[in-house]
């Protein structure tokens, strides 16, 4: 910042030491700490707020706040704004409020005032209706400040709570986060890691070894690739800082500013709308794996689709994406991992997917094609009579425009859960290659016909006469169309055009729930 002159004397010395104090402020915990924390590939809270936001627009907030404790040498320890920059900007010409904890002020580690300074921006974002944007590098609550620093914490996991539903939240983890440096980024709705530099846990290595005797480095048990891929905490996981950022601004592109909101519309003019490709996607052979990205591709604007959790639940796609230029939530079942059956972590996923565009007026796509949930020991046991209630919870609690197309199977109770018309979805197509039955040909022949099968002279063949039999009645969507539970069999390359024409119908769909305190989804 220029430094101001003025013709009196006296003024001048006061405008010189707003001078001192606004450079002090951006010095941090001091040079040799902002040097080790560029030597460890990361940016400094200063830097990744630029970043992040416009050229020009950041409006900082408590920069010269200080802690009040004195436990310790801390009354002779104080730099000013205590550890996180906070204020308000634009991205991409959008407001968002944004915190930037500074690892190089005691490891960016949560004081009372700290605290305070994250609770001020929580507030206004929830009393103004814009994003809030935590960017976390944090050794936890401040060791030195005791319960203090932990009444902190309480007051922003609070703030999460009551702001969750109302305006998005986005969490970057961009350091080692410990302890509560967790537990708010967990309430939140997005959580972005940055691979090599970021961890998350509830407690670290050292704690895991005396506790549970497991050698474990940081980036094995809280790394990126862990919390993308095995416990799902993340849904993003970046190759560095730079591209965390972008993929946040990307985020935002598609999301409303609060829960009154419209969801954003970026230009667009109609053209041809028939998508031939999607002809070629399903292969003759029914249990033949194909991706669904391919089928979302193909029906989306060109290049729109945004994956989140991308690595985690494989056998589950969901993301954002634009049709005709307006954002929507596609849930997908994807056949080419695990023939895209619903498990306990497929289940979780797309629930807290469809919870969030349902929070934020997203209208849903399901694509489906699934074969049922998952059997076996292991997913009864870890529950997934409840895990996958959350799915079927959330679907049918969802108010937003929810269309579905049935692109090969849909077997059994996964027919139901996976936004059925039975519950409440809007509209359903099915193509001609749909399945639509309790379960696949040869699995419902061996049951129904067991008696008949095991008396027959030739057994194989009497085997294939009952599937040939059960095929031709149940394989196909007509049984449903039939009964209006499929509102339209449709071509595949007519599929994008359909779905334009479906949402822009559903545009000002109007639908409440029973009134209620709230709903108790099995958690
Ligand atoms: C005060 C802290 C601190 C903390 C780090 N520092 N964590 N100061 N309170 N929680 C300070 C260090 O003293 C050091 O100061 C500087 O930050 C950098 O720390 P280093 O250890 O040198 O850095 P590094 O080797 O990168 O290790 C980072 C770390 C480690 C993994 C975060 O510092 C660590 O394990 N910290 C403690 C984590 C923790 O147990 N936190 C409390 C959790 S309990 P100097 O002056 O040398 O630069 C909690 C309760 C809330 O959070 C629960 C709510 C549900």
């Amino acid at each position: 910042m220029t430094k101001r002159k003025h013709k009196e004397p006296i003024l001048q010395s006061r405008y010189d030491e707003l001078h001192r104090k606004n450079e002090e402020a951006l010095t941090g915990g001091g040079a040799k700490r902002i040097e080790q924390q560029h030597a460890k590939g990361k940016l400094t809270a200063r830097e990744r707020v630029q970043l992040l936001m416009d050229e020009g627009t950041f409006e900082e907030l408590g920069k010269f706040v200080m802690h009040r404790a004195t436990d310790f040498g801390l009354d002779k320890e104080h730099y000013l704004g205590d550890g996180v920059i906070t204020g308000y900007g634009k991205v991409n010409g959008r407001l968002v409020y944004v915190f930037s904890q500074d690892f190089t002020v005691f490891g960016g580690s949560l004081s009372e005032t700290h605290a305070e300074k994250i609770v001020k921006i929580m507030e206004l974002a929830m009393k103004n209706g814009a994003p809030i944007i935590g960017l976390n590098d944090s050794g936890g609550a401040r060791i030195q400040e005791g319960v203090v620093s932990l009444g902190g914490y309480a007051d922003i996991f609070y703030r999460n709570t009551l702001a969750s539903g109302v305006v998005p939240q986005i969490s970057a983890i961009m350091g080692p986060c410990a302890g509560g440096a967790v537990y708010s980024p967990a309430i939140t709705d997005f959580i972005f890691m940055v691979e090599n530099t970021s961890f998350m846990f509830v407690t670290g290595p050292n704690v895991v070894k005396t506790v549970t005797h497991e050698n474990v480095t940081p980036e094995e048990l809280g790394g990126a690739s862990a919390h993308s891929t095995k416990s799902g905490v993340t849904h993003f996981a970046s190759a560095n800082e730079a591209v965390c950022i972008a993929e946040i601004k990307k985020l935002l592109s598609y999301i409303p500013q609060n829960c009154e909101d419209d969801v954003p519309r970026v230009p667009y003019t109609s053209a041809n709308e028939s998508r031939p490709v999607l002809n070629e996607i399903i292969p003759v052979n029914p249990n033949q794996p194909y991706d669904m990205r391919e089928v979302v591709n193909g029906i989306v604007d060109d290049g729109s689709f945004f994956e989140v959790h991308k690595n985690f639940a494989e056998n589950i796609i969901v993301g954002f994406a634009r049709i005709a230029g307006r954002s929507i939530g596609i849930v997908g079942n994807q056949p080419a991992s695990l023939a895209g059956v619903l498990d306990i972590d497929a289940s979780v996923k797309g629930a807290r997917f469809v919870r969030f565009c349902d929070c934020f007026n997203i209208p849903l796509l399901v694509l489906e094609d699934v074969p049922g949930f998952l059997p076996g020991t292991d997913q009864e046991w870890n529950a997934i009579i409840t895990n996958g209630a959350k799915l079927l919870f959330a679907f049918s609690e969802a108010t937003v425009p929810r269309v579905t197309v049935i692109t090969r199977k849909a077997y059994g109770g996964a027919y139901d859960v996976m936004n059925s018309k039975h519950i409440g979805a809007d509209l359903n197509y099915a193509w001609p290659t749909a399945e639509i039955a309790v379960m696949g040909a040869k699995g419902a022949a061996e049951i129904i016909f067991k008696k008949e099968i095991s008396e027959a002279a030739d057994q194989t063949a009497k085997l294939n006469e009952k599937v040939d039999e059960y095929t031709t009645k149940f394989a196909n969507p007509y049984r449903a169309a039939h009964r209006g539970y499929i509102d339209e069999v449709i071509y595949p390359d007519q599929t994008r055009e359909k779905l334009i024409r479906a949402f822009e119908m559903l545009e000002n769909k109007v639908a409440n729930l029973p009134k209620k305190k709230h709903d108790n989804i099995p958690l």
